[in-house]
């Protein structure tokens, strides 16, 4: 590529958005900021607190007062919350559940949305989330949005989960996905929508090697 891109990510749970947005920044050696990761950070903190996830106030003077680092480690990417690791905790099905709803608050996401513009300022990054191609970095090179049938996505998050050895239940995390894509899509603050200028990739039928081959060739284009 001629250039250093700034390639922006978004879709609803499960539509592939980490995992390729992993791989493509590997191959361009690009730095990957997940984003979805930050507010899982903070969920996971306000869980640990016994905080009413209701209180907005509360969790946004908590979002101010927390320090979330993403730090590369070799292959790995970690997720340093106030200096300590917690990359495996915020995948937690109790996370999950929970952070659509820390995420709507206004406060937070103003937080969130500067520490990952400042994290993304070099250029030459791979940012995916749920408003990065309409909120975070309306100016991106390349936008995709990546969809999938809510069949197929709660079915890959069942077999990710299966394979961590969780005890769990296909109708339920079906369940929990679509209540979480409601609250994101709905929500006042930079709903998940997909900006006019995305690029659509439906990955219901394409396996990763598949989408990640599909937004190389959309980065070859630009
Ligand atoms: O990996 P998965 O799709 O399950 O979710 P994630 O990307 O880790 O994001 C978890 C949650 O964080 C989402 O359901 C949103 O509520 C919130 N999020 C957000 O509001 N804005 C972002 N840019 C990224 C995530
Ligand atoms: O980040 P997001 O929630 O959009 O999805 P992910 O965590 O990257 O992907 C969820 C699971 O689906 C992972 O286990 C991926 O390996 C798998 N996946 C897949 O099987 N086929 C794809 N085309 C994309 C993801």
């Amino acid at each position: 590529l001629e250039k250093d891109l700034v390639i922006a990510i978004d879709g609803p749970a499960g539509a592939g958005k980490s995992t390729v947005a992993k791989i493509i920044a590997e191959k361009l050696g690009y730095i990957y900021i997940d984003t979805g990761a930050m507010y899982r950070a903070l969920t996971l903190k306000a869980l640990s607190k016994d905080y009413d996830l209701e209180d907005e106030q509360k969790l946004g003077v908590l979002a101010e007062s927390t320090d979330i680092k993403l730090v590369k480690a070799g292959e790995d990417n970690l997720v340093i919350l106030d200096g300590e690791d917690v990359t495996e905790e915020i995948r937690d099905n109790k996370v999950s559940n929970n952070v659509s709803v820390v995420a709507k608050v206004p406060k937070v996401r103003k937080e969130m949305v500067r520490l990952q513009r400042n994290m993304a300022k070099s250029g030459g990054v791979v940012m995916d989330g749920r408003d990065i191609g309409t909120i975070v970095l309306p100016a991106a090179d390349i936008k995709v949005f990546l969809t999938a049938s809510v069949e197929q996505r709660a079915q890959r998050r069942y077999d990710e989960l299966i394979d961590k050895g969780e005890d769990v239940n296909l109708e339920q995390i079906k369940a929990e996905i679509i209540r979480r894509d409601n609250i994101d899509k709905n929500r006042e603050v930079a709903p998940l929508t997909e900006a006019e200028d995305a690029i659509r990739v439906d990955t219901t039928k394409l396996d990763i090697g598949q989408v990640v081959e599909e937004i190389l060739n959309i980065c070859q284009e630009v």
